[in-house]
């Protein structure tokens, strides 16, 4: 599948529309940090999609009218936002010929604090691909419902790479790699059979222990993977990654994925301290978090364990497999108080 593939029709006929899309965040198991030009990741990704943590997008379009574009989140006026999302509707043009002839107002919401350091991002732009693609089918004609996820996966990956995956529920996979279908260009799920029930009732739970502005952008980030002396070994390692997790997968290997994950998210922290100038995204919450984690599956062989997006907030992960109600407590309980106002988000993979 090429680039080509994706273009948009040259025929279309536009008029005024208002169309609503909502789309879930995302969290990476095997991590994807460190792209080339147009959104190319360096490494193949996989994530689980959220339930409740949301983007809920109303686009308007105004056909004929000068191009521009204004942006509220959460009823208020976003300018940087709005600047941001005029630059991507300017790049994606030759994929939707029509994008640039009207002017727009986009309202977003949502479902999760806005400091929580849970991936807006992803979300935010899954719902705006999302929306593109319900006035492409009405301006250009529609898609077979493959297509037009494809499509969405595809637009959204312009936007913000970890988007791309937000399109489909379950585990996902960006990224070429040993799964079957899968490309740099656009998300794909992966297959439902080949995961064993364990995986697919899975709680992520996010302590929120640092809010506010993250200390690295992940635009930022990525960047520091280019003269990173350990990146090309780290690439090569997150490809090799997906042959223990097909495996973990498909036989409900928990022990193996504890592992694999944990690894994954401290890799990522790792990279950041190794890069120049380097970056230190845990707080002192964070480690005391990982270490009672630890102390506790020691204790109880409690299947509790965690992942890191590139900031200081824990996304706590178990199954339901009956022993849920004891991990829970014990969040509550001894890990809670290391947030900052007690925040969390719970919430459930979506399958
Ligand atoms: C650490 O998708 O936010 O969450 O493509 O520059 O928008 P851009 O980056 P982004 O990076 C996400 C990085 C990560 C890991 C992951 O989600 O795979």
């Amino acid at each position: 599948m090429t680039t080509q593939e994706f273009l948009g029709k040259k025929e279309f006929t536009i008029n005024n529309q208002m169309v609503s899309e909502s789309c879930p965040s995302n969290i990476a198991l095997i991590k994807y940090w460190g792209k080339y030009d147009n959104q190319i990741p360096a490494n193949p990704s996989i994530s689980y999609t959220l339930n409740h943590c949301k983007t809920n997008t109303v686009m308007e379009f105004l056909a004929d009218e000068n191009f521009s574009v204004q942006t509220f989140l959460a009823g208020n006026e976003e300018v940087k936002f709005a600047e941001k999302i005029e630059k991507y509707f300017k790049n994606i043009e030759q994929y939707l010929p029509w994008i640039l002839k009207g002017r727009y107002i986009i309202k977003t919401e949502n479902t999760f604090p806005h400091s929580s350091g849970i991936a807006s991002s992803a979300s935010g732009f899954g719902a705006i691909a999302k929306c593109l693609i319900k006035l492409d089918e009405v301006f250009s004609g529609e898609l077979s419902e493959q297509e037009a996820l494809r499509k969405a996966s595809f637009l959204a990956r312009l936007g913000s790479g970890s988007a791309c995956r937000s399109l489909y529920n379950g585990l996902v996979v960006w990224g070429e790699s040993q799964i079957k279908g899968s490309s740099d260009l656009f998300a794909v799920k992966y297959p439902d059979d080949e995961i064993h029930e364990i995986f697919k009732n899975f709680n992520d739970w996010v302590l929120l222990i640092h809010e506010g502005q993250k200390s690295v952008s992940s635009t930022v980030g990525h960047g520091l993977m280019n003269t990173n002396p350990y990146a090309e070994r780290r690439f090569q390692e997150a490809r090799e990654n997906f042959e223990p997790m097909k495996k973990i997968l498909k036989t409900g290997d928990i022990q193996g994925f504890i592992k694999l994950v944990e690894h994954e998210a401290l890799t990522l922290h790792a990279m950041m301290m190794m890069s120049d100038p380097a970056f230190i995204l845990m707080k002192t919450g964070t480690l005391e978090v990982i270490n009672k984690i630890w102390n506790f599956r020691n204790e109880t062989a409690l299947p509790l364990f965690f992942t890191l997006d590139a900031g200081a907030n824990v996304h706590l992960l178990f199954p339901n497999d009956g022993n849920e109600e004891k991990i829970k407590s014990f969040i509550e309980t001894d890990l809670l108080q290391h947030t900052q106002k007690n925040g969390v988000v719970k919430d459930v993979m979506k399958f």
